[in-house]
């Protein structure tokens, strides 16, 4: 099981399904973790009030999961602006994006999800639209079109993007506030969980607790969807309770091992270690080998597994670790001596 693999089934992707509003966290004081992130944004949030004016423009970077939606529409929030969401894949046309700008009322926030999906011409659109509020707008078509140029009201754009190095450097450039989110420790994992629990009117041990945080990724979302199968397990072989053993059963039955990765995790790992001798080797291949698309492959099994030191990306191509070679079960060779 994957939570968040757009190939997989529909119900697993997390692009295809809207998120239980019921988990998701309303303001700053309910966003868990992320301190130095909620901490700069308080500030930048009451001084833009303060002023009486639209926010800088933020981008969010991170893997899939830490919380950049939630956070987009907690910005809106504690702005006490509206929020326009909308996402790069589903902008066609330059004009389809100064519709949308045109519009906007001032102060408020235009939030595009994978921004770095925007194509050329739209972005061209909104490199003017962020630099100097304004749009150029076409009337008429063939030769007799003309083209107006019309002021917008000044807004915020947040964009979010699972990678920030696709997106070209002029756009990049112009957001004044930039943010990459965190994988969360075990112990914010944990709050979250009891929070989320409480929210379900679901009875949860300390424990349980942290066992499920410690095996959830480092990401919300998946906590929140091991608990959700954890409460499944609870009412239907044990008394409605989560407890340690309902988690160690349900993280069993789901295949999640003790370090919390999954049959996806491991079979990155597997499949490097024994059709390509531990690395390097390239992403293309690594992809093929894998049956599994290149984008999924670095936006959602590649960070967590670097960060736990199982994998390193070099110039050469992806190698696994010593500890990624010893956690699918292969012991490597004892070190070489060394003679100086
Ligand atoms: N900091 C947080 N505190 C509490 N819950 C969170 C936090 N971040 C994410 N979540 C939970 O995880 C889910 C996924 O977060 P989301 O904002 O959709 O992630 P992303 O947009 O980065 O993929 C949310 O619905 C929410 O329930
Ligand atoms: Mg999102």
């Amino acid at each position: 099981m994957n939570p968040y693999r757009p190939g997989g089934a529909p119900e697993l992707d997390a692009r295809a399904v809207v998120e239980d509003p019921a988990l998701r966290p309303r303001n700053l004081d309910e966003y868990v973790g992320q301190a130095r992130v909620v901490e700069n944004l308080r500030v930048y949030v009451r001084a833009a009030r303060a002023r009486g004016e639209a926010m800088d423009h933020v981008l969010l970077s991170g893997p899939p999961g830490l919380g950049k939606t939630s956070l987009a529409h907690i910005i809106a929030e504690e702005l006490g602006v509206d929020i326009r969401p909308t996402s790069g894949p589903v902008i066609e046309r330059g004009g389809d994006l100064a519709a949308m700008l045109l519009n906007l009322q001032p102060r408020e926030v235009l939030f595009i999800d994978e921004i770095h999906r925007l194509n050329r011409a739209v972005e061209e659109v909104l490199y003017g639209a962020l630099e100097d509020f304004r749009v150029d707008v076409m009337y008429g078509q063939g030769p007799g079109a003309q083209s107006v140029s019309m002021g917008l009201n000044r807004f915020t754009l947040i964009g979010a993007t699972t990678r920030a190095g696709l997106l070209t450097r002029p756009l990049r450039d112009r957001f004044h506030i930039q943010f990459n989110m965190e994988f969360y420790s075990p112990a914010e994992l944990a709050e979250i969980l009891r929070r989320s629990a409480g929210r379900l009117g679901l009875p949860i041990t300390d424990e349980a607790a942290r066992e499920l945080a410690r095996r959830s990724r480092g990401t919300p979302r998946v906590a929140n969807r091991l608990l959700r199968r954890a409460r499944d397990f609870a009412e239907v072989e044990g008394t409605g309770e989560v407890d340690l053993p309902i988690v160690r059963l349900t993280l069993d039955r789901l295949g999640i091992d003790e370090e919390g990765l999954d049959g996806m995790d491991r079979r990155v790992l597997a499949t490097i270690a024994r059709k390509f001798d531990g690395g390097p080797v390239g992403i293309d291949n690594l992809a093929t080998a894998i049956g599994e698309e290149r984008d999924v492959i670095e936006d959602v099994f590649e960070p967590f597994l670097i960060q736990r030191g199982f994998l390193k990306r070099t110039r050469q191509g992806r190698v696994l670790t010593q500890r990624g070679l010893r956690h699918i079960g292969i012991d490597p060779s004892p070190d070489q001596e060394t003679l100086f």
